[in-house]
């Protein structure tokens, strides 16, 4: 093994794709996936690559400064991609101390960890922070976040990435530790948990609930197939220049109602049902507080330095999505029993 790479929040929807492609590309590095695993986490996320000799799970909670040591001491990571985070901007607006808790405190739990272990000897070290566009705001009907917008976060989730943002960039300034962020766009894809919009209107057309939509459905995001990302993080990681950011994101903006309607559209056509089946479901409901109006990535950085472009249209990775959830019923089953239940009448019915 020449390497060691401690990759946080693994067992969730976009570290999975990161871990799975690292472990099948990388054979001679050891791969520690480190997750709590909330529930957001899942290790039915990666069965297929579980028994891989150079793969270890660790479960642990990234808020344990302590436990951080002892994790980093066992097993002397050489770079660190930290994805593990509370990730679901409605959790955050119900709930925001856990955000601060896991995305700030956690950040910099794991900063220090990398510090004390590294001992400012940073040769062949790096740690990647897989952060958001939500950090930069909103736009209106023109223009595209680059790497040197301002920071504007206002959800309490974008506030806690902006912040671990910022402790990221502090760390580099401050000790010199070795870093890059990548700022993505909205991700879609495989095992995307179903209190998202796209997996939870797939849920909810193959449970025939409504499609419940956001104020006028007119807001905008970009949206990026999750192996996009992934292949993007594993450039950033391995090629990006230290200290630095790049923004990742699809080249492929859809207003709300308009992207239900063409997964609405798809899914009937692979159930062979009459068009117009699941719009029907579509809702217009209360709107989000503070609904960040629209997001779009200038990803030209990293299209000209490093040569990253998404792989896929959007017609295909949605095509793609919604095969994976077809196929994939008792997964869906299985996140949403329990506690979903719970979360959804809280978020959708009170
Ligand atoms: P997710 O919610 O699906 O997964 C988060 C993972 O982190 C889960 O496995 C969970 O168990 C783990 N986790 C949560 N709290 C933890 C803690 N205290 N200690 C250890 N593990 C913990 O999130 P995601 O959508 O896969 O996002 C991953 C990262 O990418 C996040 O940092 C998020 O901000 C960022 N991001 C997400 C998107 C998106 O569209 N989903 C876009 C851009 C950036
Ligand atoms: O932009 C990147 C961000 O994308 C990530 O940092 C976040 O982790 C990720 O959750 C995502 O945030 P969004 O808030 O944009 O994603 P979400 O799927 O929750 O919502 C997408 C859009 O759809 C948004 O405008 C809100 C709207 N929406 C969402 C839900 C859940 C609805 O209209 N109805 C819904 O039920």
């Amino acid at each position: 093994m020449n390497k060691t790479i401690l990759i946080t929040g693994g067992a969730g929807f976009i570290g999975s794709h990161v871990v799975r492609n690292f472990v099948t590309k990388y054979p001679d590095y050891h791969i520690v996936n480190l997750d709590a695993l909330t529930y957001a986490g899942n290790l039915e996320n990666l069965r297929d690559i579980e028994e891989k000799p150079h793969y270890t799970f660790v479960k642990a909670d990234i808020t344990d400064a302590l436990d951080m040591f002892r994790v980093f001491e066992q097993y002397k990571p050489d770079g660190v991609i930290h994805l593990a985070a509370e990730s679901h901007v409605d959790r955050s607006i119900a709930d925001p101390t856990a955000f601060v808790m896991t995305n700030v405190i956690g950040t910099v739990n794991l900063l220090n960890a990398a510090r004390q272990i590294w001992k400012d000897d940073f040769i062949g070290k790096r740690f990647h922070h897989v952060s958001t566009d939500e950090v930069f705001g909103a736009l209106g009907a023109e223009g595209l976040f680059t790497e040197e917008t301002s920071y504007d976060p206002h959800s309490p989730y974008s506030a806690s990435k902006a912040s671990s943002d910022h402790f990221v960039r502090a760390y580099h300034d401050t000790y010199g530790l070795p870093i890059v962020l990548t700022n993505c766009s909205n991700n879609y894809g495989p095992n995307h948990f179903p209190e998202k919009l796209i997996p939870l209107c797939i849920h909810n057309i193959l449970n025939s609930q409504p499609l419940p939509i956001y104020g006028d459905g007119k807001y905008t995001r970009d949206w990026l197939f999750v192996i996009d990302h992934a292949t993007a993080i594993d450039l950033v990681f391995h090629e990006g220049k230290n200290g630095e950011s790049y923004n990742v994101g699809g080249f492929n903006e859809w207003q709300n109602i308009d992207l239900v309607k063409e997964l609405c559209k798809q899914v009937d056509e692979k159930l062979g049902r009459p068009a117009g089946t699941a719009e029907q479901l579509i809702t217009f409901v209360k709107d989000r507080p503070g609904h960040d109006l629209r997001y779009a990535i200038d990803a030209s950085k990293i299209n000209k330095e490093l040569g990253w472009y998404p792989s896929v249209t959007f017609e295909e990775g949605l095509s793609k999505t919604i095969d994976w959830f077809l196929n994939n019923k008792e997964w869906l089953e299985s996140v949403t029993s329990g506690d979903y239940q719970k979360y959804y009448d809280k978020q959708y019915k009170d």
